[in-house]
């Protein structure tokens, strides 16, 4: 498969997973979260999807444009290993979605991060709030979903916690 190709397959999974976690959260109430603003792709398909909700976003050194940035206090620069774990201990239960999209582009360091990440989230996800992203997660007691039809097993991955 072309990079073009795997790029377009990737971006459409994205789409449509986030398109989906809209249907799973409705009964959820909480926040979003975005990890990884990059290009404010995802971000600016999740605040238009989720235009009733506070979308969130943590990054590293956010250089999307700023009409597609999130307001300063929606934004949460530094690493986040740092920035995740005081932000969990103030939201304890009080987010309906993350979607997962961190990552410099590096796999075996991008898959270290989820991993490390994995831990620490949990208690931020409301009752049978959704998690999902490109990464596979480690999420204890987590039920992994099946994806939209037509996305490849792998490609996507999507978890509720703890039902409501
Ligand atoms: C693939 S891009 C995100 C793409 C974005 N979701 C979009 O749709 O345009 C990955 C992002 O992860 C961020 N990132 C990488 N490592 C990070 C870290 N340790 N802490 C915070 N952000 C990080 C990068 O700055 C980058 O913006």
């Amino acid at each position: 498969m072309s990079r073009l190709e795997s790029f377009i397959r990737r971006m459409q999974a994205q789409r449509d997973c986030i398109n989906l976690a809209a249907e799973l959260v409705r009964d959820v109430p909480g926040v979003v979260w975005e990890f990884g603003l990059g290009n404010a792709r995802s971000y600016d398909h999740l605040r238009e999807t989720f235009s009733d909700r506070d979308v969130y976003v943590f990054d590293l050194e956010p250089y999307a444009p700023m009409e597609f940035r999130p307001s300063e206090e929606r934004l949460f620069v530094g690493d986040v290993r740092e920035t995740v774990p005081r932000e969990v201990a103030r939201s304890h239960g009080k987010v309906a979605l993350l979607h997962y999209d961190v990552g410099l582009g590096h796999r075996p360091d991008d898959l270290r991060l989820a991993a490390e990440l994995s831990d620490v989230i949990a208690p931020a996800i409301a009752p049978g709030g959704i998690v999902m992203g490109v990464y596979e997660l480690t999420l204890e007691g987590a039920e992994t979903l099946p994806l939209p039809d037509g996305i490849a097993q792998g490609r996507y991955y999507i978890y509720r916690l703890g039902q409501a």
